[in-house]
């Protein structure tokens, strides 16, 4: 039997968004929670888990606030230029990393903008597909009752045993993610995440589920929910 060399693990953070939900000066990933910027908190949350080789930050060009980041000059950071949708973002980091990953290896993708990660969850998706051909994502089951609405009226109720909400890291081999999104990119298919890209490839990615705390800081009431939830792993 010939020894294989170990899969390695790579992330990939899009952190090149403009936070127009947000509607605050700053793109929504430097805004301060409990003392620190929301990139931060989301890159020291990565780090913290000691499995990847590197994590590549998706930087928008005219970012200014990225170099005073104290996780810029971290020896495990690299970065890669961002682009018009996170889908480009992921693309450029994906392609940063082709002189140093190799076909089968890992890479969890997740946003700048989900900083209350536990290690919890990245290590229960990543012992849960290690064996996995293809990979998957953290999810959650929806807990309201769904409607379809047309015209502003239900046109029905939507069966809730089926609808999952996608949250991240989402963990793919390298090579595959890589050819899905040149493919959705090629096809000009938009795609908000990386699963959406692997099932255009006509693959099934697996389901893993999160935690609900792992929100994704989209609006300003967001902002001290996801300070309390961090407050609160503080004591787990
Ligand atoms: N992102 C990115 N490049 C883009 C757009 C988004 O890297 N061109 C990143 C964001 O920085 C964020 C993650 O993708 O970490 C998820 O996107 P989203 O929550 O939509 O962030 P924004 O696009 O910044 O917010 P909005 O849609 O409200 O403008
Ligand atoms: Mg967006």
């Amino acid at each position: 039997m010939t020894d294989r060399p170990p899969r390695r693990f790579w992330g990939i953070v899009p952190a090149a968004g403009i936070g127009r939900r947000m509607g605050a000066e700053l793109p929504k990933q430097y805004l301060e929670i409990r003392g620190k910027p929301v990139l931060q908190h989301t890159l020291e949350r990565l780090l913290a888990v000691e499995v990847f080789s590197a994590v590549v930050v998706a930087v928008a060009a005219q970012d200014r606030a990225w170099p005073h980041l104290a996780c810029a000059g971290h020896p495990r950071i690299r970065t890669a230029p961002g682009g018009p949708e996170r889908a480009d973002s992921v693309l450029a980091a994906l392609r940063a990393l082709e002189a140093s990953a190799a076909p089968d290896d890992w890479v969890l993708v997740h946003d700048a903008a989900r900083p209350c990660i536990t290690g919890a969850d990245v290590l229960k998706l990543i012992h849960t597909l290690a064996d996995d051909p293809v990979g998957g994502l953290l999810a959650l089951p929806v807990s309201d009752t769904l409607k379809a609405v047309e015209s502003g009226a239900v046109a029905e109720t939507v069966d809730r045993g089926r609808i999952w909400r996608a949250l991240t890291p989402q963990m793919f081999r390298y090579g595959a993610l890589l050819h899905a999104l040149e493919d959705a990119a090629r096809q000009r298919r938009p795609v908000t995440d990386e699963a959406s890209a692997i099932e255009l490839q006509g693959l099934r990615p697996r389901i893993v589920e999160g935690r609900p705390d792992n929100i994704k800081i989209t609006r300003p009431e967001d902002l001290p929910l996801a300070a309390f939830y961090l407050e609160r792993q503080c004591y787990e």
